[in-house]
């Protein structure tokens, strides 16, 4: 069988969910369980950083379900401003063992991430060192 392209998007957002830690972590959690619910259902694989700023997301996969994957992540309303910084074919995944990892919340790399600076390269890099199988932001 012929493996069908691989297309890769690499965004940044700015994060609109509001209120206490404990809010935050239900729904950075929430976002991970359907995240990785579907994409194990979709074929996609990734990974995602949350700071004090927002996110940033590596998703992976074949094009028609990275596209509508990308698609719902963007009428999402949990954030907004959504940048696109790179999308294209690969050759390979970079994340292929994470349904959606997790970047290390207590990596201070993963805190000081200056979203709005970041290049589609350096973000790239940055989850493959500090991604990790956690559920949420600690409190
Ligand atoms: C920052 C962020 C990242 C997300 N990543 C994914 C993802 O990788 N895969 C996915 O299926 N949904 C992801 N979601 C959730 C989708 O936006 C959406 O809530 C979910 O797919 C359910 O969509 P529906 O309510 O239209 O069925 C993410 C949401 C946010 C805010």
């Amino acid at each position: 069988m012929i493996a069908a392209p691989l297309f890769q998007v690499i965004y940044t957002s700015r994060s609109r969910i509001g209120g206490d830690a404990t809010t935050l972590r239900r729904e950075v959690a929430e976002i991970l369980e359907a995240a990785r619910r579907d994409n194990a259902r979709d074929g996609i694989t990734g990974a995602l950083l949350y700071n004090h700023a927002g996110f940033a997301q590596v998703l992976e996969g074949p094009l028609p379900a990275v596209t509508a994957t990308f698609e719902r992540i963007q009428r999402d309303s949990r954030h907004g401003d959504v940048v696109v910084l790179a999308s294209g074919a690969i050759a390979a995944r970079a994340f292929a063992d994470w349904r959606m990892g997790l970047a290390d919340p207590l990596a201070p790399e993963t805190g000081s991430l200056d979203l709005g600076a970041a290049s589609a390269e350096g973000i790239v890099a940055l989850l493959a060192s500090v991604v990790g199988q956690a559920a949420a932001w600690p409190a």
